[in-house]
């Protein structure tokens, strides 16, 4: 009788206790880095190597996001523009800035502009760009008025219930096509009602976004 309990089972449950506190302290840690991350993602500015400004070139100059963002439309991943596209114009523009300096040097080492990314889905989660893109939601939905911004911040929390909060109504979001890229346009400057434009839409182009857990965590 005296083998039924093998002798490491005497320290057992101090193991197990342990395990719990370094398991628990963990969780606490995680969560309580995931929420204060969501906390202070929104306004969240990091600087960039050179001041590039969307308040000038989209405010100003009017120039359209696709010139740039070239692949927004058909990548899953939207792309930051290479430094010749800076160049097409800046080999003219402004040639005596620093800054123009430093892109000319980029375009002549080959060496990339290092932009800090802004917005960023963990892999967990499953997000395509250009399917938003192509269902008539325009940029300003989730990324604010990036044409009134000298300097891009993050708007919108993109988080879970963000993304669900579309997902369950997206009338409220939906567009025609050729206003995606138009940040100021509004159903309302056409004398028209969003969610019944947006009805209208989302009936013609049977949109259907999923609300399940797998939609998302593939
Ligand atoms: C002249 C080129 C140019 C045009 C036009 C342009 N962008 Fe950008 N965009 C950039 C560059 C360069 C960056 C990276 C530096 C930065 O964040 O400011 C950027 C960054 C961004 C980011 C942040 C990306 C991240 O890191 O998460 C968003 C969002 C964005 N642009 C949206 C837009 C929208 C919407 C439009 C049209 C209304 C637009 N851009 C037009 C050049 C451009
Ligand atoms: C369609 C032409 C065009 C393109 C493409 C373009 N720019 Fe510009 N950019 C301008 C013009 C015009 C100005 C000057 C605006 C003013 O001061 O009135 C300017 C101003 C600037 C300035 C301010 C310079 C200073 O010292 O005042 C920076 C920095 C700049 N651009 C960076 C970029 C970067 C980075 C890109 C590529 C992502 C880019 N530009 C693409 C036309 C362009
Ligand atoms: C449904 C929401 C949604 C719409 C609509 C949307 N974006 Fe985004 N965008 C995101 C999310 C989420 C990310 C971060 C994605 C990631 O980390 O892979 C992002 C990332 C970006 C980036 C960063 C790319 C990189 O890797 O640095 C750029 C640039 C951008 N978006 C531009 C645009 C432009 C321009 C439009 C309009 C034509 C647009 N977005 C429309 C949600 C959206
Ligand atoms: C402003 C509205 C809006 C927001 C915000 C939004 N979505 Fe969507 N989403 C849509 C629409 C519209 C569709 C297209 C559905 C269709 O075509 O039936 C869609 C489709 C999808 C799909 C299915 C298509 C595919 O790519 O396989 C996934 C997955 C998805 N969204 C993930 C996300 C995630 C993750 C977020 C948050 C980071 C997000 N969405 C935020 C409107 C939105
Ligand atoms: C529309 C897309 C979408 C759907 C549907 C979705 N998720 Fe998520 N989920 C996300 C995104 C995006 C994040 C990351 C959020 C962030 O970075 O703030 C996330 C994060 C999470 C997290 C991490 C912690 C948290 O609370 O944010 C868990 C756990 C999770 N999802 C579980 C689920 C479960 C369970 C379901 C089904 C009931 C579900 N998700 C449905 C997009 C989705």
């Amino acid at each position: 009788m005296a083998n039924t309990f093998p002798r490491w089972s005497n320290t057992l449950p101090l193991k197990l206790l342990v395990c719990f506190l370094f398991v628990g302290a963990g969780v606490a840690g995680a969560v309580n880095y995931y929420f204060t991350q969501k906390y202070t993602r929104v306004g969240y500015m990091p600087s960039q190597p050179i001041p590039f400004s969307h308040k000038i070139h989209v405010g100003q100059l009017g120039m359209d996001c696709r010139y740039c963002h070239s692949f927004v439309e058909q990548s899953g991943h939207a792309n930051v523009p290479a430094s010749s596209t800076c160049w097409n114009c800046h080999q003219h523009v402004k040639t005596n800035s620093p800054y123009i300096a430093q892109i000319r040097e980029s375009v002549e080492t080959g060496k990339p502009l290092e932009w800090v990314k802004v917005h960023n889905t963990p892999d967990y989660a499953y997000f395509n760009h250009s399917v938003h893109v192509t269902s008539g939601v325009s940029c300003v939905s989730c990324h604010g008025k990036i044409n009134e911004m000298p300097v891009v911040f993050h708007d919108q929390s993109q988080s879970m219930g963000w993304c669900l909060e579309c997902h369950r109504a997206p009338e409220n979001h939906l567009r025609p096509m050729d206003k995606v890229t138009q940040l100021d346009w509004t159903a309302k400057s056409e004398g028209k009602d969003q969610q019944e434009m947006g009805q209208k839409l989302k009936d013609a182009w049977h949109i259907e976004p999923p609300v399940n857990c797998a939609g998302c965590h593939r």
